[in-house]
């Protein structure tokens, strides 16, 4: 005869190896508090809706009260046998109180009450997520504001293109984390529906109130096909995607910052505390957190392949299958958690170096574009004058020259509409303010965002 909770119909006890295969205790201990936050609501409502006694309500509330905080002092023993979280909580409750204890899976099943602890730890982690998101957009725009004034090359193919402020490349990046934090948003309201009382699929046929489980624990909302809601992970897919994106954010800001401290860029230097050093060459200075964060970035993707392959085929309502959406999901939470606030501690240790920068700006013929703009208002059409303006770098590059090196006369050569004028237009200075196109890099829109994103922020 089985000692399983659910053994009664079972002539023999467990072997062994399959206790131990199908526990996912050490995984799912995490949404403890999760599982006795629904059960105390479940319970509350079992109450209201008379299909349990009060007092023993009362009694079922205070005893998972002192399971919880066992498990917070770490004294309580889990039990691998038990299968699951869900099974070492009520098997100590009605250790603790007997019989009365047995009446708490009245009207529930472990398929709903799995997906509903899930579903509260994902909205927890995702606000949690979201405020450290907060924190580094906010340290963004203190960097941004205070480099108002450096000026920097943008490159496309790695090429040098033209030359922008420092602040609107780091403004390039709170648009993402912006994004980032939208869609993790919209992934909260997709994981904020109660599924309790969906039982193992097909609902129950006690008189039970969903809505005021949903209420007590939270939620917006209740789901409204009990069959669906045992099985549907999308949220957690959701979830993880969104966080995948992030990290891809991640990856290619690192990867920015890593080319930019390079020797051969030099136009950042990372402050001592978040570099590291080589255990052989020692004039190394690594930037081995931007590295790590970009490593990292594929382990969250390889969460996301997880969850989807898992998905896949999946025939309807629950499968054991589903026991497996935890670790990619709370693998990725930590993973982009911790990535969020080590990549905002770094990014506070990192200063632009001026000097280094003044010597890379003026070279790359970066204001070339200015000059071809330079024609066309001087009537020119743009592909006569992109035509032009190519003969004269290559007029530089023979002649070892920058294009502020050539005379009014060699400009000449290349069009009578140049005049002296053209000085001041291949300046950086005057290549950026002029770009006053909205969302361009001029000075007074760069400080325009600035205010912009303030706002937003301050109402997120
Ligand atoms: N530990 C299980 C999980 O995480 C709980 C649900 C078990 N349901 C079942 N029908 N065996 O999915």
């Amino acid at each position: 005869m089985s000692k399983k909770l659910w053994g009664g119909r079972f002539t023999k006890s467990t072997n062994k190896n399959v206790e131990e295969f199908t526990s996912s205790i050490d995984v799912d201990k995490k949404l403890y508090k999760k599982d006795i936050d629904a059960s105390i609501a479940h319970v509350k409502m079992l109450k209201k809706q008379k299909i349990i006694k009060s007092s023993d309500a009362a009694k079922i509330i205070k005893a998972l009260s002192q399971i919880e905080l066992q498990i917070d002092k770490g004294s309580f023993l889990y039990d691998e046998s038990l299968e699951d979280i869900h099974m070492n909580i009520e098997n100590s409750l009605i250790k603790k109180i007997g019989n009365i204890g047995k009446k708490i899976h009245t009207a529930r099943s472990r398929n709903d009450q799995v997906i509903t602890d899930l579903r509260l730890y994902t909205k927890d982690n995702i606000k949690l997520l979201n405020g450290s998101l907060k924190n580094l957009i906010k340290a963004l725009l203190k960097i941004s504001q205070k480099n108002i004034k450096v000026i920097i090359p943008f490159y496309t193919h790695l090429q040098k293109a033209q030359p922008i402020l420092a602040s609107h490349f780091l403004n390039s990046y709170i648009e993402m984390f912006l994004r980032d934090m939208s869609r993790l948003k919209h992934t909260y309201e997709i994981a904020d529906v109660s599924p309790l009382g969906s039982c193992a699929g097909a609902g129950t046929s006690f008189n039970i109130d969903r809505k005021l489980t949903a209420k007590l624990l939270g939620f917006k909302e209740i789901s409204r096909n009990s069959l669906d809601s045992v099985s549907d992970r999308d949220f957690v897919a959701d979830t993880i995607y969104s966080c995948s994106m992030l990290m891809m954010h991640f990856s290619r800001f690192c990867e920015d910052l890593i080319i930019w401290n390079s020797s051969e860029f030099g136009f950042i230097k990372i402050g001592d505390s978040f570099t590291t050093g080589s255990s052989i060459m020692p004039q190394k200075k690594n930037p081995d957190i931007l590295e790590l964060i970009r490593g990292k970035c594929s382990s969250v993707y390889g969460n996301l392949n997880n969850i989807l392959v898992n998905l896949k085929g999946l025939p309807s309502s629950y499968n054991r299958d589903l026991q497996e959406d935890k670790e990619p999901l709370f693998s990725a939470f930590k993973t982009t958690m911790e990535c969020t606030s080590i990549f905002t501690e770094t990014i506070k240790s990192i200063a632009f170096d001026a000097n280094k920068i003044k010597s890379s700006i003026d070279s790359g013929f970066m204001t070339a574009t200015d000059i071809a703009d330079y024609l066309v208002k001087k009537g020119i059409p743009f592909r006569d004058a992109h035509k032009i303006t190519g003969k004269i770098v290559l007029y530089c590059e023979k002649n070892n020259q920058i294009l502020s090196d050539l005379k009014i006369e060699e400009f000449k050569k290349f069009s009578k509409k140049i005049e002296i004028d053209i000085f001041n237009f291949i300046t950086n200075e005057y290549s950026i303010e002029s770009k006053k196109s909205f969302g361009g890099t001029s000075t007074v829109m760069v400080k325009k965002s600035i205010t912009k994103y303030k706002k937003i922020i301050d109402k997120l």
